[in-house]
């Protein structure tokens, strides 16, 4: 039988999981977590179905066994391969394209989903938000270039605002937008640059918000939610846990102890370790 100690798994291709941990710190502060960053693989957004797939099924059949619940904290993963891994494990998984979907469904009618290019073509979250609403107007756009500025640590280069912009002013100016998701766990990290491009009426949709609460709700209906902290969080990468940890430092407010973990497919690459 599931554990209730147990942690939450919670993964992504790099940092950007950590905005769903910080979620959880907030909304469920007695649950202790494994983090899981695919930094070796890490942009997840270029890549096809086929690779997320395989990608996610050997990141949980490492991670299930370890743990109670698994909140995927990538929308790439989510948009690409939540319906089908859901049958094949275990425990319950749980994306972030459907809470945050009616999240905005409930706030806005000119909504727009910024994701990677591989959610965006995916279409999840305009299939998500119109089967909740069919009257709204939804607009996906890929933004290929966030990820990498996000994980090299270059938010606040005036490039990055050029680059920002880019995407944000069709929306606000040709599509009069009042929603904005975020649909990448990495973007929330953009947000002083968003906050000088987009108009003040515009609503941010921050889905790591609504997919811990989700989780919380399925805690408590499964009898699995932890009413005391009962360890410390475990964090490991596929790539290299020097890099990780610093650049997760300034998100957490603190320098995590971060561990190497070899994948089965990952066994014969060579990662450049420090
Ligand atoms: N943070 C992930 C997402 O929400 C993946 C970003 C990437 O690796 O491209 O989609």
């Amino acid at each position: 039988m599931t554990n209730p100690k147990g942690r939450i798994g919670i993964f992504d291709s790099g940092v950007g999981g950590l905005t769903v941990l910080k979620a959880l710190r907030q909304q469920l502060p007695n649950e202790s977590v494994l983090y899981f960053g695919d930094t070796a693989r890490l942009p997840y957004g270029t890549k096809s179905r086929e690779q997320i797939l395989q990608y996610v099924r050997e990141i949980l059949s490492w991670m299930v066994p370890q743990v109670k619940m698994v909140m995927m904290a990538c929308n790439t993963s989510s948009a690409l391969a939540l319906e089908v891994v859901q049958s094949e494990f275990d425990v319950p998984i749980l994306g972030l394209i459907l809470p945050g979907a009616r999240a905005a469904v409930r706030q806005g009618r000119r909504i727009a989903a910024i994701a990677t290019p591989a959610t965006a073509a995916s279409h999840a979250y305009r299939n998500a938000i119109l089967e909740t609403n069919p009257q709204v107007q939804v607009w996906e756009v890929g933004c290929p270039e966030f990820v990498p500025l996000i994980e090299a640590q270059r938010i606040h280069e005036p490039a990055t605002v050029r680059v920002v912009d880019k995407y944000l002013q069709p929306l606000v100016s040709e599509c009069r937008i009042d929603t904005l998701i975020y649909g990448c766990t990495h973007y929330p990290y953009l947000e002083p640059v968003l906050q000088k491009i987009l108009p003040p009426q515009v609503r941010i949709i921050d889905p790591a918000v609504h997919v811990v609460a989700a989780g919380a709700k399925e805690l408590d209906l499964l009898g699995l939610r932890s009413f005391q902290r009962q360890m410390g969080d475990r964090f490991t990468v596929s790539g290299c846990p020097q890099q990780f940890a610093r650049t997760a430092t300034p998100w957490l407010g603190y320098q995590p102890e971060v561990e190497w973990i070899q994948l089965p497919s990952l066994e014969n690459s060579s990662i450049l370790l420090e």
